[in-house]
């Protein structure tokens, strides 16, 4: 079997994140572009169907990625459930026995008709993206009203016995209000709540400097209401910053902070993400990416599709140099989060 997929720096890359479609049924501010009459459309940003891998073409990468040492699959979007035939899609990708894990990030919009499946298919993770408690807000952020339906979803998952993380984009004067009760949401509930710093990705995203709160701030907010302990930090555990959360009448949960512009998770990332229209892309924060579809449709072989895995992952940068304002000389990121899958 091929060697194992190793970088310059001496990481092991072991992860694939997929981007199965950049189409999504919410609308979220920080997300979806918006029209010049402040109404939040997809014009000129929905890819066509011809664009995207085919299903038979990502189990194929995927395959020749396992093959190379992959071990976790993580299927995102736009939202990867709203991609017809994605459960039969699945099942087949869950056959190889080379794949350990094979997680999804949703916005739990379909969760509550998909979750059995899901469950049923051996699916055991999901990462739930949901960032108001409150239905009205929920739908001041997603433009869509949806609350009800994805917290029937969460609950229909959580009933089932998923490890559940939900993701919560911390916007100061959107829901920075809502911080403690998501705190209170994870000592309530056996979810991972994790809290992910406002970024300023893609031309889409409503992004102001008023909107950003660092997980500083946002620590000391919740730090209000109850007790935060550092969690050891497992290697490989991913972006977030954890902690055990407690509060004085004994509860215990478990809360986490990403900082997706902080580089402490750089020296250990051992991701590889295939981007919805079929491009390698070796780093969120980065725009390097290897067209693989159009070697694909050309008649590429698997050693060659195999070489431009192994190239791209030689062209996974040390680190980025992003800060909050941006990229520096000569690196850029547009990176529509959409596409890119997150
Ligand atoms: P697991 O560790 O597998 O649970 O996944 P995750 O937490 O990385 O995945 P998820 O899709 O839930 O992503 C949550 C957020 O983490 C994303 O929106 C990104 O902001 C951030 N993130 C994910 N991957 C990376 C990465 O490779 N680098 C950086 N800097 N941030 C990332
Ligand atoms: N800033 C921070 N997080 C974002 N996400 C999408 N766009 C942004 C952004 N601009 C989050 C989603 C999802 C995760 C994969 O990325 O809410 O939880
Ligand atoms: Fe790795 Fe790039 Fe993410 Fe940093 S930003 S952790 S280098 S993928």
């Amino acid at each position: 079997s091929p060697l194992p997929l190793v970088d310059k720096y001496d990481r092991n890359i072991s992860y694939l994140r997929i981007s199965l479609t950049d189409r999504c049924n919410l609308r979220c501010i920080y997300c979806m572009p918006e029209d010049e009459d402040g109404r939040h459309t997809t014009t000129g940003v929905i890819l066509q169907h011809a664009d995207l891998l085919t299903y038979e073409e990502i189990l194929r990468v995927s395959r020749l990625a396992t093959a190379m040492g992959i071990r976790k699959i993580r299927l995102t979007g736009g939202e990867p459930l709203v991609r017809r035939g994605v459960l039969e899609f699945i099942q087949e990708l869950k056959k190889d026995r080379g794949l350990e894990q094979l997680s999804l990030t949703t916005n739990g919009v379909l969760l509550a008709d998909y979750a059995e499946r899901l469950w049923q298919y051996g699916v055991r993770q999901l990462n739930i993206s949901l960032d108001s408690l409150q239905a009205k807000k929920f739908f001041e952020i997603t433009k869509r009203d949806l609350f009800a339906q994805v917290w029937r979803g969460i609950c229909a998952a959580e009933e089932l016995g998923f490890c559940i993380k939900i993701n919560v984009v911390a916007m100061q004067g959107v829901n920075s209000d809502e911080f403690v009760n998501f705190a209170q949401l994870a000592l309530d509930r056996n979810f991972e709540v994790r809290f992910i710093e406002f970024m300023p990705m893609g031309e889409s995203t409503s992004w102001k400097k008023e909107r950003f709160i660092s997980v500083d701030d946002i620590i000391a907010d919740i730090k209000t209401v109850a007790q935060l302990t550092p969690c050891n930090h497992a290697k490989g555990a991913g972006p977030a910053k954890m902690y055990d959360i407690s509060s004085a009448d004994g509860r215990t949960g478990k809360i986490g902070f990403i900082s997706p512009l902080s580089h402490h998770f750089c020296d250990q990332c051992n991701r590889l993400r295939l981007t919805s229209e079929g491009k390698l892309r070796s780093c969120l924060l980065n725009d390097k990416e290897l067209d693989l579809k159009s070697v694909i449709r050309t008649g590429g072989s698997d050693e060659e599709l195999m070489a431009i895995i192994r190239k791209s992952v030689l062209t996974k940068p040390k680190g980025h140099s992003f800060d909050g304002n941006g990229p520096e000389d000569g690196e850029k990121c547009s990176g529509q989060m959409s596409r890119i899958g997150g």
